[in-house]
Order: C-alpha cells, then sequence, then structure tokens
C-alpha cells in the first residue's frame, strides 16, 4: 500500500529522506482521477527516479471562474490503490489551504508560450500551472518530472519554467496513452454521456487524417488544419481552436503557410458541455487512430 500523506512538510521531510539514503526523487503532479494515461507517467518516472511521488491536487487557481473545478472527478481513496499497483512510493494530497495558505501572493508569470492555442482561451490557466508546479518542484527537490504530451502547450511551458528558474529538474514528456479506439485517455471523459463518447472520436480521426496527409508530403498548414477541422465541425458545440503552429514555439502558422518537418496540430474543443483537448506532432507522431 503505497502511503498518502497531506501536509508539505511531512512530504518535504520524506523527499528530503530518499535524497539522504542516496536516491533520486520523480515527480508526477496529477490532479487524481486517475486513469492509465497517468500511470503510465509513474512508470516512466520509475524507470528514471528511485523514490516515486505522486501529488493529487485538483489546482483551483488554473481553473477559470465559468470552468468544473467544483464538480472535477475526486476519488482519492481509488487513485491510492491505483497507485499502489503502479508501485509509486508516495503520494501527496494536500488540501487547498495546504498549498496557498492565508497571505500567499506569489505567481509564476509566464510569457509567449502561453500566447496561442489555449492560453488566450483559459486566461491565467498557465499561470496557476507553472505557480502550482514550481511549489511541487520547490517541495520535493525533484530530479525528474513527467508530464504527458495531451497538454503539450503545458509541458512545454513547464520546460520553460525549469530552464528559465534553473530549477534542477529534468522535465520529461510522455507519448499520450489513447483508448483502443483512438480518444486520448483524460479524466474529464468521465463527463461525456455514450452518445458523446462517439463523438469525440472525432479529435483523434481528424488529427489521423491529417497525419496521413502530412506522411504522404502535404505541407500546407491550411490543408492539414482544414483536414481536422472538417472531422471536428461536424460533431462540436464550439471549437475553440484547430492550430498547425511550430513544435517548440507554438506560433501558429498562417494559412498560407508551407510547415516543416515537424509541426504540431492541436485541436480544443467541446463536446456536449465538455471541453476536450488532443493534439499530434507531424512528423514525429504515428496517426492517432485506428
Ligand atoms: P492532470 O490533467 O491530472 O494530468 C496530470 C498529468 O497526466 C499531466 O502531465 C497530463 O499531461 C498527463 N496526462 C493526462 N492524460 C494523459 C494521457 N492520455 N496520456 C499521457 N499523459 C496524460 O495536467 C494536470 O493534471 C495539471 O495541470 C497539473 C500538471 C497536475 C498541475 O495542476
Amino acid at each position: 500500500m503505497t502511503q498518502a500523506v497531506s501536509s508539505p512538510e511531512e512530504f518535504r521531510g520524506a523527499c528530503d529522506a530518499a535524497r539522504a539514503r542516496g536516491h533520486r526523487v520523480g515527480l508526477v503532479p496529477t490532479m487524481g482521477a486517475l486513469h492509465e494515461g497517468h500511470l503510465a507517467l509513474v512508470r516512466a518516472a520509475k524507470e528514471r527516479a528511485a523514490f516515486v511521488v505522486v501529488s493529487i491536487f485538483v489546482n483551483p487557481t488554473q481553473f477559470g471562474p465559468n470552468e468544473d473545478f467544483a464538480k472535477y472527478p475526486r476519488d482519492l481513496a481509488g487513485d491510492v490503490e491505483k497507485l499502489g499497483l503502479a508501485r509509486a512510493d508516495l503520494v501527496f494530497a494536500p488540501d487547498r489551504k495546504a498549498m496557498y495558505p492565508d497571505g500567499e501572493e506569489t505567481r509564476v508569470h509566464v510569457g509567449a508560450l502561453a500566447a496561442s492555442l489555449c492560453g488566450p482561451f483559459r486566461p491565467g490557466h498557465f499561470e496557476g500551472v507553472a505557480t502550482v508546479v514550481t511549489k511541487l518542484f520547490a517541495l520535493t527537490g525533484a530530479s525528474v518530472a513527467v508530464f504527458g504530451k495531451k497538454d503539450y502547450q503545458q509541458l512545454a511551458i513547464l520546460r520553460r519554467v525549469a530552464r528559465d528558474l534553473f530549477l534542477p529538474v529534468e522535465v520529461v514528456g510522455h507519448p499520450i496513452v489513447r483508448e483502443a479506439d483512438g480518444l486520448a485517455m483524460s479524466s474529464r471523459n468521465a463527463y461525456l454521456t455514450a452518445e458523446e463518447r462517439k463523438k469525440a472520436l472525432a479529435l483523434s480521426r481528424g488529427l489521423a487524417s491529417a497525419t496521413r496527409a502530412f506522411d504522404a508530403g502535404e505541407r500546407r498548414a491550411a490543408v492539414l488544419r482544414g483536414l481536422a477541422r472538417t472531422e471536428v465541425d461536424a460533431i462540436s458545440t464550439s471549437v475553440d481552436y484547430v492550430d498547425v503552429t511550430t513544435p517548440d514555439g507554438l506560433v501558429p502558422f498562417a494559412d498560407d503557410a508551407v510547415v516543416g518537418d515537424r509541426a504540431l496540430l492541436a485541436i480544443a474543443c467541446r463536446v456536449g458541455t465538455t471541453r476536450l483537448i488532443d493534439n499530434v506532432i507531424l512528423g514525429e507522431d504515428p496517426a492517432p487512430s485506428p
């Protein structure tokens, strides 16, 4: 059974003790409601560090006023059990006051990487993510932290945070874990009705269609975007974006642009009332759908 602690002091103490025993600390930050995608990150962390800690904290500062903070799925007991099976060494499940004590006011500001994709649709979101993850880096002294490419922009921003603040942590990206039919795993998939679950396949189908075109030589940004967009438009209640960007700077390509050997194709849209995201790196990832 994996132990769970809720106090930052106890968490820091356990990480310090592991390091004193000569172990590298590996960190996997999550918001819980764990699925196979999260557990894959834990296993990847285990390959890189002897002492793997997983945080479970639905971070209020990364949710907008009209987002799903209150109804976000929570299942601490189930999560701790899954993490035991995945051989995590310690779970950190603090409450809001522990992470944001009265009077705290410091935030990690993020720059241009937050200007595209989800940034404009979720003001303050990446600042909230960067702030809570920086707190977790500081508490753990982790040598390595593993994040999913499902949240590709988040991963890019956290890499930059570590680099810009000289944090001694290696930020590792893990491939997106998908259901057999192509749907990217997400805690938010639990919100989908059976009918919406079928509709949601349009995201991976659209990405797969663009990937196949790219692999066949298509390089026009508008055409690649259009292939994904057509699928998503057919089922979505609202589309935040279907964008093709540079893979590192996340700068969107104009419609008349031609992409290079690698490009990010990313989608954010609503299926019913549930906001879903998915992406593929053209020129790198296989087509994400059967
Ligand atoms: P959460 O959505 O719980 O995701 C935790 C980690 O799991 C993130 O790194 C995310 O990219 C990864 N993940 C989720 N679904 C995945 C999938 N299908 N395949 C691979 N990785 C997947 O992302 C957050 O929480 C928060 O923003 C957090 C970083 C914890 C800060 O609060």
